[in-house]
């Protein structure tokens, strides 16, 4: 029998809710930066298979979330690309070339960046029960590109923005290489073990109309078509932080089975817009999650009471912040544990 969590994403509506959270695996957990202090870095561990599988574990273990995500990052895929990446400390990452700089035909795929990962996936299948759903993930081409044209995080993805209406055809051929590594990549993790996958759309909020059609919602409904051809019971999540109003045609036109809400989309509106039955996930505040106390579980329980009518996973509209107390996230999951629908 399937997990909560998978039934809820191939759109059973349970009484009761599955939970896990966004950026789950990470700096919160006192137990994670012991490892991370141990192997000096954080791309150190995604690439050591036994520790990502021992961190992709660590929430499970503390907490007993509904669903384990796969210890990576979106930023593998242009690493497996060709350009090099960084984690350095308190700046966030770096890609080089940047490819504002550089041409897309410069760089030299490495496709063994991938192999690891896969094997990751594997070793935390092997032993996480059959109740717990394996999720993986990779980043919506959009947002990559964001990373691979700038060569680091940007505050409005300008470079990327102006590059895509001065050269559509340059920047459609980004979109298309991330596209086809990415389906590659999803495909290798369903394979290993993966039984869902996210995709996350960080930047998905800074487009103008006509090139969200163009550079999110196309690229989207390709990667879901492709995988659906090969991998048709496998749920795919799609997360569109900051859509807004265009949430409705992404859901309809992506061919994903699942939405990922961030917090400031309002849950009257969804039941209004969003096709009927179709499960979302989300969208607590990760900052009520942070500052506690009894708002918390008023907002935690609004957010449960909003969705009764549709399949729902409880998740955060955003990843969980590093200052949030080990208590709140207990509190919060006794809470999501004991509500009926
Ligand atoms: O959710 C999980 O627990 C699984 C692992 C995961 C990470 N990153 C680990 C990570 C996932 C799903 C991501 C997604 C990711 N990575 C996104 C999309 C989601 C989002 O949060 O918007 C983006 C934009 C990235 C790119 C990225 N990775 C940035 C900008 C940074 C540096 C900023 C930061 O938060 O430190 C990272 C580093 C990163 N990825 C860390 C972790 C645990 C922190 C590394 C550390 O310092 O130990």
């Amino acid at each position: 029998m399937p997990g909560l969590l998978l039934r809820t994403l191939r759109g059973e509506n349970l009484p009761a809710r599955p939970i896990w959270l966004m950026r789950q695996a990470g700096r919160y957990l006192p137990e994670y930066r012991v490892l991370r202090e141990q192997k000096g870095g954080f791309l150190a561990l995604v690439y050591d298979t036994d520790a990502a599988a021992e961190i992709t574990l660590q929430p499970i273990r503390r907490f007993g979330f509904d669903g384990a995500i796969l210890f990576s990052d979106i930023l593998i895929v242009p690493h497996a690309m060709g350009q090099d990446l960084q984690f350095l400390a308190g700046e966030g990452p770096h890609l080089s070339p940047a490819l504002i700089d550089e041409r897309l035909d410069a760089l030299h795929s490495v496709p063994e960046r991938l192999t690891p990962i896969y094997e990751t996936v594997a070793k935390v299948r092997a032993t996480l029960g059959s109740e717990r759903t394996l999720l993986g993930f990779a980043g919506s081409p959009w947002t990559v590109a964001t990373y691979m044209v700038a060569g680091e995080g940007s505050r409005d993805q300008h470079h990327t923005r102006a590059m895509a209406y001065r050269d559509p055809a340059g920047f459609q051929a980004i979109i298309d290489a991330i596209t086809q590594t990415t389906i590659g990549y999803l495909a290798g993790q369903i394979v290993a073990g993966a039984e869902a996958v996210q995709l996350f759309d960080s930047w998905a909020g800074s487009l103008a109309p006509a090139e969200f059609e163009r550079w999110v919602i196309a690229p989207n409904a390709a990667i879901v078509s492709a995988l659906k051809a090969r991998f048709p019971d496998v749920p795919v999540i799609g997360f569109p932080k900051g859509a807004g109003e265009k949430l409705p045609a992404y859901a309809r036109e992506t061919g994903i089975d699942a939405v990922g809400l961030d917090e400031t989309i309002d849950p009257l509106w969804t039941a209004r817009t969003l096709p009927a039955g179709m499960p979302v996930q989300g969208n607590l505040d990760p900052l009520a999650l942070l500052a506690g106390g009894d708002e918390l579980e008023v907002r935690a329980r609004a957010v449960l009471e909003a969705f009764a009518d549709r399949p729902h996973v409880f998740n955060l509209g955003h990843g969980i912040d590093k200052e949030t107390p080990i208590a709140h996230v207990e509190r919060l999951i006794t809470l999501a544990r004991s509500w009926r629908g």
